[in-house]
């Protein structure tokens, strides 16, 4: 058999992609005018793009403050390109350590309160990176059911054993601490802002709960940072950033750039430094995009109000589409679900907006479980009342098209 069969047949197929978990093979999905993956976009310009000549509205993007196009965040990466070329051409650990990697990381653990903090090249490789290095034979990760699926991968690259609890549920929590034996070393991990959901992790009693059973705890805040907590984060909005053990995040939302970083105590990070293999085996993070996050988190700090701004713009978004009947879950975040359940349901009324001059991303199995697939809408503090409204339109013929509020199959 030849290995590579399944690839072909995964294209054109529908029962191979229907066994890889897959509502539809991309052949019958593009047939249909329905495929809404790696659509080249032509122009971005932040809140809006243009796509075959086609302008629409950016609702799908993790720029969370809108920094990408900001002039200072931009000179400082072309900059910094001018200063160190394009490339550090080696990893951390020898070669490619720049002294704006240093500066980054100081201002990073002094922003969050830490002792110390490491960069990486990207979120991902963050996480591959701390799970591996510190999780041991003996040791458990105890992880939330939705989290990130870079924590889970890392989990997976680790030693260690995984343990799972139902999605922000603290009565299943204390069941998975109290069935860890006792000599394990235990570490819990949750995303503070869920990335599909929009929720928030309810780290005041996660924490109470983990200090009855010594367990660690970490809080990867891919989409906190920059956007709850005056920019600071999940840990800082519930005011339990010192008790939390290491805050993890990446450049790649609301600092406008690529990469991710671990802060936490100095003998902590000291060890991942030493022993995170994606970190050690990998180049390192640019000089443009290194400079890129330090000029966002200059203007996070010192121009607080897009942090506002953005969680004003989120809060109209979603009392809007509440209002006209979809189903935006338990949101409290810019990241809003517009849950649908039916996949190809999804699919179509992705292509709708669309064609209403609206991007939202869309998620569908096996990214989510059969029967719960959602439009993922994230805004910006530089979307514009002008664009909301166009938005709020789009959505209105959307739903009396599709007969959304009492269409028996969206269940
Ligand atoms: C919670 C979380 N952690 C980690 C990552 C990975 O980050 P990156 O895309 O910067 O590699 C993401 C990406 O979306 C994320 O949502």
């Amino acid at each position: 058999m030849d290995v590579f069969e399944k690839c072909r047949g995964f294209y054109s197929d529908p029962a191979i992609a229907e066994s890889m978990g897959y509502p539809a093979n991309p052949q019958r999905a593009k047939e249909l005018g329905v495929y809404p993956f790696f659509i080249p976009l032509d122009h971005a310009e932040g809140t809006e793009i243009v796509i075959d000549g086609h302008r629409l509205i950016m609702l799908g993007s993790n720029n969370y403050l809108g920094l990408t196009m900001h002039p200072a965040v931009r000179e400082a990466a072309v900059k910094a390109i001018r200063d160190f070329g394009t490339s550090c051409t080696g990893s951390r650990f020898l070669n490619g350590t720049l002294r704006l990697h240093c500066e980054l990381e100081e201002r990073l653990a002094t922003f969050l309160g830490k002792e110390e903090a490491i960069v990486f090249s990207t979120g991902y490789q963050t996480n591959l990176g701390v799970f591996s290095a510190l999780i041991g034979r003996n040791d458990i990760v105890i992880c939330d059911k939705e989290n990130h699926a870079s924590i889970v991968d890392g989990c997976r690259l680790s030693l260690g054993r995984m343990r799972r609890y139902r999605h922000n549920d603290m009565q299943d929590l204390e069941r998975v601490l109290k069935a860890c034996p006792e000599d394990a070393g235990t570490l819990l991990a949750t995303d503070g802002v869920f990335s599909m959901s929009g929720e928030i992790a309810p780290l005041p009693e996660i924490v109470a709960l983990c200090e009855q059973t010594g367990t660690r705890i970490l809080v990867d805040d891919a989409h906190g940072i920059g956007v709850v907590g005056g920019g600071r984060g999940t840990a800082h909005l519930h005011g339990v950033a010192d008790r939390v053990d290491l805050l993890l995040g990446t450049f790649s939302k609301s600092l406008a750039s690529i990469g991710g970083y671990i802060a936490g105590d100095k003998a902590t990070i000291n060890w991942i430094r030493h022993l995170a293999r994606s970190l050690i085996f990998s180049a390192s993070l640019p000089a443009p995009n290194v400079a890129a996050a330090l000029a966002s988190l200059d203007l996070i700090e010192k121009e607080p109000e897009r942090v506002h701004q953005v969680n004003v713009v989120a809060d109209q978004l979603r009392t809007g589409l509440k209002n006209m009947g979809f189903d935006v879950g338990k949101s409290v975040s810019p990241i809003i679900p517009v849950f649908i359940g039916n996949a190809m349901d999804a699919l179509k009324a992705w292509r709708f907006l669309f064609d209403q001059g609206i991007y939202v991303n869309v998620a569908i199995p096996p990214a989510v479980p059969a029967g719960q697939s959602l439009l993922r809408l994230s805004v910006m503090a530089t979307h514009t009342q002008e664009q909301l409204d166009k938005v709020f339109a789009a959505f209105l013929t959307f739903g009396q098209s599709m007969n959304l509020r009492d269409s028996a199959e969206l269940g």
